[in-house]
C-alpha cells in the first residue's frame, strides 16, 4: 500500500505501548484509526491524546480473547469509517509459567489472546478489506520470541504460531490484494509486564491468583531493566508504517538479534546436514 492517506486502520491493544505507537504513526501518515483495547480508561486517554493532535480516530473496548467481541468491533469500525484497509493484530501478553509450574488456564489464555485473536482478526477483517477492492495490509505482532524460543513455553509457542500464520497467509492474501507482515519486536519500552498481570487478574478468572500475579522472576526483572533503555513504541510504529508502504514480510526492531537468529538457523542446518549424511551414507 503505497498511499496511506485517507485510509482506515483497526489496531488491537492500541491503548498503550506498541499498539499506541502504531496508531500514532498511522495517524501521522494520514490514516484514520479505530483503536481497540480491553482497558476502557487507558483507551479513552489514548483516543483523547490522538484527537488532540487532530487525528481522525475513535475507540472501542474489545477483549480479543472473545471472537464475538472482535466481530462487534469490526461492525463498529465499518459503521464509523465506512471501510477498513489496515488491520494490526497487536494485542498480546507475556507470562505463563515455565516447565514444572505451568497451568492449563494460562496456556488457554495465552493461546486465545496471542494466537486465536490474530486468527479471528484475519477471519473477520479479511473479507471487509477485500470487499472494497482498494487493497489493504495486515500486520500481526509476534515477537523475537516467535523466531527464537527464549521466554516461556506458552509465550514462545503462541508467538511462533503468529509467525507461522503470517508466513502461511502472505502469498495467499497477496493474490487478494492484501499484504501481510509479521512484527517481531525485541525489547521495546512498554509497561507490558505490569499490564499483563493486571489484565490476567481481572479478565482471566480461571487462572489461580498466585499464578496471575506472582512476584516477578529473574528473567522478568532483567526484562524490565532492559526496557528502560529500549526503543520507544512510536519508533516501532514508524517502522510498521514503512513496512505497510513497502510490503515487508518481517519487521525486526533490534538488529542486534541477528547472531541469536543465525544460531538457530545453524542448529537447523546441522539437522539438515545430518539428514544428508544419513541418506547418502556419508
Ligand atoms: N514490549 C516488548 O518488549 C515486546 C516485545 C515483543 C513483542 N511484544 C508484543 O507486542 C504487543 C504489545 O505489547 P506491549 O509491549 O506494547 O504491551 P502493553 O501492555 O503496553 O500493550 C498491550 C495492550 O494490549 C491490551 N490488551 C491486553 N490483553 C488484551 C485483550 N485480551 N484484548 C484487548 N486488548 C488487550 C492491553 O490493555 C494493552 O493496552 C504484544 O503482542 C506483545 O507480546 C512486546
Amino acid at each position: 500500500m503505497k498511499s496511506l492517506d485517507g485510509k482506515t486502520a483497526f489496531v488491537t491493544g492500541a491503548a498503550s505501548g506498541i499498539g499506541f505507537g502504531i496508531a500514532t504513526a498511522l495517524t501521522q501518515a494520514g490514516v484514520k484509526v479505530m483503536l481497540s483495547d480491553i482497558d476502557a480508561d487507558r483507551l479513552d486517554e489514548a483516543v483523547a491524546t490522538l484527537k488532540a493532535a487532530d487525528a481522525d480516530v475513535d475507540g472501542i473496548v474489545t477483549n480479543v480473547s472473545v471472537k464475538a467481541e472482535i466481530k462487534r468491533a469490526a461492525d463498529a469500525t465499518i459503521a464509523r469509517f465506512g471501510k477498513v484497509h489496515i488491520l494490526c493484530n497487536n494485542a498480546g501478553m507475556t507470562g505463563a509459567g515455565d516447565y514444572g509450574t505451568w497451568h492449563d488456564a494460562e496456556w488457554d489464555w495465552l493461546i486465545k489472546v496471542n494466537l486465536m485473536s490474530t486468527v479471528w482478526g484475519i477471519e473477520i477483517f479479511g473479507p471487509l478489506i477485500e470487499a472494497h477492492g482498494e487493497g489493504g495490509h495486515i500486520v500481526n505482532t509476534a515477537s523475537l520470541a516467535g523466531i527464537i524460543a527464549s521466554t516461556t513455553p506458552a509465550y514462545d509457542a503462541t508467538k511462533f504460531g503468529v509467525v507461522a500464520l503470517s508466513e502461511d497467509l502472505r502469498p495467499k492474501l497477496a493474490e487478494r490484494g492484501i499484504g501481510v507482515s509479521v512484527l517481531c519486536p525485541g525489547v521495546v519500552r512498554t509497561q507490558s509486564l505490569a499490564n499483563a498481570r493486571a489484565i490476567m487478574a481481572k479478565h482471566a478468572p480461571d487462572i489461580p491468583k498466585a499464578l496471575s500475579n506472582p512476584e516477578p522472576n529473574e528473567r522478568e526483572l532483567a526484562m524490565v531493566e532492559l526496557m528502560k533503555a529500549a526503543i520507544e513504541p512510536v519508533s516501532v510504529g514508524e517502522m510498521v508504517v514503512d513496512a505497510i508502504r513497502n510490503d515487508w514480510s518481517h519487521i525486526f526492531t533490534n538488529a542486534n538479534a541477528a547472531p541469536r537468529i543465525e544460531a538457530r538457523f545453524d542448529m537447523i542446518r546441522q539437522g539438515l546436514d545430518r539428514a544428508k549424511a544419513w541418506t547418502t551414507g556419508a
